[in-house]
């Protein structure tokens, strides 16, 4: 099983940006985890991270027929972006929203997200552990539906 996982804006600065809500652990860090508990399940992961809202409507629209399922942090992209929401109404590949911190428990403009009613589910507000959470609940919703 193929997973991509696509992180948005400013997610390179993980550990130096606003660590009391981002927590000290890096980007790196965090694709190790995520490839270590992949390799658990099974799942081949693509990792990419962009600061442009273009190139995330590329790697979206890359996904179909390259993936099976894909684990976003789309970031701001996901409170502004419809071009990013438009790629994944055209591609239809299954997709769980994560992040970091809990959208719905901060400012206004976070609490809304243009891609939450086209995911598969959201998880929000663990720290890096909301990646691996919506790492095995995708696996869990890919494996359920080619049986
Ligand atoms: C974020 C939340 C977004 O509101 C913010 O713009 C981010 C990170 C998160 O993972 O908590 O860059 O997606």
């Amino acid at each position: 099983m193929r997973i991509a996982v696509l992180n948005g804006p400013n997610l390179n600065l993980l550990g130096m940006r606003e660590p009391e809500l981002y927590g000290s652990e890096r980007l790196e860090d965090l694709e190790r985890a995520v490839r270590h508990r992949a390799t658990e399940l099974g799942a081949e992961i693509r990792w990419s991270q962009t600061n442009h809202e273009g190139e995330f409507v590329d790697l979206v629209q890359g996904l179909p027929g390259t993936v099976d399922g894909a684990l976003v942090n789309a970031a701001a992209f996901t409170h502004t972006s419809l071009a990013v929401r438009d790629a994944f109404l055209a591609v239809s590949v299954p997709f769980v929203e994560v992040h970091l911190t809990n959208i719905f428990a901060r400012e206004e403009e976070r609490r809304r997200s243009l891609l939450a009613d086209l995911a598969v589910g959201i998880v929000a507000g663990f720290g890096a552990q909301s990646y691996l959470l919506g790492l095995d609940a995708l696996v869990g919703f890919l494996t359920r539906r080619a049986s």
